[in-house]
């Protein structure tokens, strides 16, 4: 009789431990999935008519036509790049990613982001917000999506962003994959 209480009490004991972390169990499922990329052309002193990012600050010693030394740390550069539904830097984009990146790591490449999608196509009016750090060396980062507007009203969830391309320190081209988590 004892033992039976005891096995019970411990069973609701593991219930009230186990419902105390929901986490552990929850498969998290995307209420809402896009992919698109951003393509950033910086300038480098030569490409004025094509370039779409400019780097605005730059440490002692270092200029603002090429990225510093020591993991450009310092470096902080403003884009207005085209967004594209695939990864040709010509194909009709369907908004600009807006914003800026802050080098801002000592010992690696890492970048800080902060920027909007605005997008203004047939198939979504609206702005996303991103926020977060991007080691740029690992394949494969999830960033904040801390909320929108429009097709996009009080969204969140998290972008999976990958380096699809670049060419030197003048051209990158990110796919960014969109999960929101978060819909209205
Ligand atoms: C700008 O882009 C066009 C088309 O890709 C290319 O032909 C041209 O050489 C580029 N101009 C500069 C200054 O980079
Ligand atoms: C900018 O810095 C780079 C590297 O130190 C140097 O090669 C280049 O001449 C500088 N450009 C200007 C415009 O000062
Ligand atoms: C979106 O595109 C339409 C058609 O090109 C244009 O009239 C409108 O001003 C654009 N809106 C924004 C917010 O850029």
């Amino acid at each position: 009789m004892r033992t039976a209480g005891c096995v019970i009490l411990f069973f609701f004991m593991f219930l009230s431990v186990s419902s105390a972390y929901p986490g552990w169990m929850r498969q998290y499922k995307p209420c809402k999935q896009l992919v698109l990329y951003f393509h950033d052309i910086i300038y480098n002193g030569q490409n004025a008519a094509n370039a779409t990012a400019a780097i605005v600050a730059a440490p002692e010693g270092a200029n603002l036509t090429i990225l510093a030394g020591q993991f450009h740390f310092g470096n902080i550069a403003v884009f207005d790049d085209p967004i594209t539904l695939d990864n040709n830097l010509h194909s009709p984009p369907v908004g600009r990613a807006q914003g800026m990146y802050i080098y801002d790591t000592k010992d690696t490449f890492t970048s800080w982001l902060g920027f909007t999608f605005v997008l203004n196509s047939t198939k979504h009016q609206g702005t996303i917000n991103f926020i977060g750090a991007d080691p740029i060396m690992v394949k494969s980062r999830d960033i904040s999506v801390v909320g929108g507007t429009g097709d996009f009203f009080m969204h969140r969830g998290i972008a999976t962003i990958m380096t699809d391309a670049f060419e030197g320190d003048v051209y990158f081209r990110l796919r960014v994959d969109v999960k929101f988590y978060e819909c209205w």
